[in-house]
């Protein structure tokens, strides 16, 4: 069976960006891979984290994972921090990644610039992407599911798999990008020419995943849309309307055409509210199940199990970068 990983950092709540981008797929391609889902707490602390918040993320994390329906007897749930492995294999990928393609990333620029505003730039920060090569190959995932804005971290991924095949021995395997086709970039509701992250300070530009429901159907009344009154899919001439086409597909589970067709003829007004309404039953149903996941003892457990899975994936493999790299000494069989 054909391997799949891919991660979220747990540096906040997920927003329905998330949702649509990425967890969507991943419940979706469960069934046809032996799957793997990390919580990545590693890659979160490359921006200043409360460590009380960021235990508190990690496990809604978890909780958020099983609520969308990840299955935790078909696929692997866990925490990046308790795989030793994640780290060790990044600092073997440093070695082999340039200063210059680290600097060239467009989210190192964005933090940096953020970053260096205040502190400074943190060194993890510029070897984030390394981070995410590390625990993409460890697994040797044919198939990673982001959204877009992970693009460029997943070519920078190819391109040390190669290099350390070609340097050392041919054991990784090239993981190739799924991007979803439609949302793979859910924008500000505010805004839509920005990206939706949880990290805008503008509450109104995005919906998260334990916002209050009646609170998040008004976030999507008041969404920033054209003057114009139709409904129709045009990212270039109607970005609003085309970002909550693409959150509508997903939460009603209808093609965008479907959805076109059903809004001839009706405003924006019409629209916002029923999409607003689509929003606040999900939710309410969604958090349900979050909660009685956080509460439930069943939580640790499953993320026990985990990191004991992918503790043996990543040790055989990290046996054979050693080896590949002359680390050590020659084990005896
Ligand atoms: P993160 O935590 O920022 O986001 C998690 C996933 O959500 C997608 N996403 C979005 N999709 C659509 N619209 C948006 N507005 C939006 N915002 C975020 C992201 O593309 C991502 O798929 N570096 C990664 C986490 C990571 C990872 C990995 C992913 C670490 N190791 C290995 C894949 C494989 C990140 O920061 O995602």
């Amino acid at each position: 069976m054909k391997k799949l990983f891919s991660g979220i950092q747990p540096s906040g709540v997920p927003t329905i960006g998330n949702y649509v981008g990425a967890i969507s797929q991943f419940v979706e391609m469960q069934h046809d891979y032996e799957s793997y889902f990390c919580i990545v707490d590693l890659h979160a602390i490359t921006s200043p984290q409360d460590r009380l918040k960021l235990r508190e993320h990690t496990k809604l994390l978890a909780a958020i994972y099983l609520a969308s329906g990840l299955d935790p007897n078909k696929a692997t749930l866990f925490i990046q921090s308790e795989v030793p492995a994640h780290a060790e294999a990044t600092w073997m990928l440093q070695t082999i990644s340039y200063m210059g393609e680290l600097e060239r990333m467009t989210q190192f620029k964005d933090k940096s610039q953020k970053a260096s505003k205040k502190e400074g730039i943190p060194v993890g920060l510029f070897t984030y992407p390394t981070l995410m090569a590390a625990d993409i190959l460890l697994y040797n995932a044919d198939i990673v599911p982001v959204g877009d804005d992970q693009s460029q971290h997943l070519e920078l991924t190819r391109t040390l798999a190669q290099r350390f095949n070609h340097h050392y021995n041919e054991i990784f395997t090239l993981p190739e990008t799924k991007l979803p086709e439609y949302g793979g970039r859910i924008m500000s509701l505010q805004d839509p020419t920005k990206k939706m992250s949880k990290s805008d300070e503008n509450q109104r530009g995005f919906i998260s995943l334990m916002d209050d429901p009646k609170v998040a159907a008004k976030k999507i009344r008041s969404a920033v849309t054209d003057s114009d009154m139709i409904v129709k899919y045009d990212r270039e001439n109607k970005p609003g309307i085309t970002n909550l086409l693409d959150i509508y597909s997903i939460f009603a589970n209808k093609s965008i055409s479907e959805l076109e067709t059903m809004y001839e003829g009706k405003t924006y007004g019409d629209f916002k509210k029923d999409l607003g309404e689509v929003i606040e039953a999900f939710l309410i149903d969604f958090q349900e199940k979050v909660n009685h996941y956080l509460n439930s003892e069943k939580l640790d457990a499953i993320l026990d199990d985990g990191r004991d899975r992918a503790i043996r994936v990543t040790s055989r493999n990290l046996e054979k970068m050693h080896r590949a790299m002359g680390l050590g000494r020659k084990q005896r069989r």
